[in-house]
């Protein structure tokens, strides 16, 4: 059983909670992940960590209410427990040592993306980083970012807070002020992804995505997060989730995404949820 020592509200659907489970936070690292388990009966969610406390045995989640399981998560109190809190999994993500690195954040993609980018800081590169929700309420983490942050760009899709316009429309304006960007690290939505690796590519920008949306159970063996990645099979649970965004086959990650929304939708209204 791990202990919630702490839990916050960051807008209307999602929510932090940090956790007492010092195994994992002892030995994980930025870009790997967590398997929750709420109670006895709970499936299994997968979930990247967002931040880790050595010091305080304590592991960050970030997590949006969207179904059953998660409901029951958001249920939870300060002092209570959940049942199983399994992790480090995956690999740790690739970051490499160099001058200039700029995050994208799509939603809550920003929660695992933070660990990424401080990291980099910490590593001595400088990092700038483009938060984007769908309005001002969507935009997480920013105060959070600007402590090790250079420069936090914000934007919205409804013009609320920052640039109105997605993400990538300030990744054009950095890329349009000339300067020399070593790697992107992308995490958001899918066709975010996709979108930052089609402006980086062609400029021959490294860019890293993180393909945690795609994973099921995360434990290797439903095969649910099967992707193609430089034309080779992986599974985003065990390969990954940060890839090579350059080599990911977007397309065939966003169809099988579909096909499993509709059955947690189906199983959802079974469940009465
Ligand atoms: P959203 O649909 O509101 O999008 C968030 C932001 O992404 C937008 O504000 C915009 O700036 C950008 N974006 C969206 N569509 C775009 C497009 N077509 N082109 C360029 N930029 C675009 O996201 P949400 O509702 O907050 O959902 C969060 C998403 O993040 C979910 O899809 C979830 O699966 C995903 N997620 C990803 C990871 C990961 O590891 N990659 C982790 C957590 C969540
Ligand atoms: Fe099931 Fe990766 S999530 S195999």
């Amino acid at each position: 059983m791990y202990k919630i020592v702490s839990k916050e509200k960051l807008n209307s659907s999602v929510e932090l909670m940090e956790i007492e489970a010092p195994f994992v936070a002892r030995k994980c690292e930025a870009g790997q992940f967590i398997i929750i388990r709420v109670d006895e009966d709970g499936e299994r969610v997968p979930l990247t960590i967002a931040d880790y406390d050595r010091e305080k045995n304590t592991v960050t989640i970030i997590y949006q209410v969207v179904g059953y399981s998660t409901e029951l998560l958001s249920k939870k109190q300060v002092g209570e427990y959940v049942e199983d809190f399994v992790g480090p999994l995956g690999k740790p993500a690739p970051l490499h040592k160099c001058d200039y690195v700029v995050g994208v954040a799509g939603g809550v993609g920003a929660a695992p993306l933070y660990p990424q980018l401080r990291k980099l800081h910490e590593m001595g590169v400088k990092v700038d980083v483009i938060i984007g929700g769908r309005s001002a309420e969507y935009v997480i983490l920013a105060e959070k970012f600007k402590e090790f942050c250079d420069n936090v760009y914000i934007a919205t899709d409804d013009g609320s807070l920052g640039k109105k316009g997605f993400v990538t429309n300030v990744l054009q304006d950095i890329i349009d002020t000339g300067a020399k960007i070593d790697e992107v690290i992308a995490i958001g939505p899918l066709i975010m992804m996709k979108n930052v690796v089609k402006m980086t590519k062609p400029l021959g920008i490294p860019t890293g995505v993180s393909l945690n949306p795609i994973m099921i159970d995360g434990t290797g063996m439903c095969g649910g997060c099967r992707v193609t990645v430089g034309g080779k099979t992986m599974f985003a649970c065990v390969d990954g989730p940060d890839f090579d965004g350059f080599e990911v086959d977007f397309e065939e990650a966003m169809t099988r995404q579909t096909m499993f929304k509709d059955l947690e939708h189906e199983c959802q209204i079974g469940r009465g949820a």
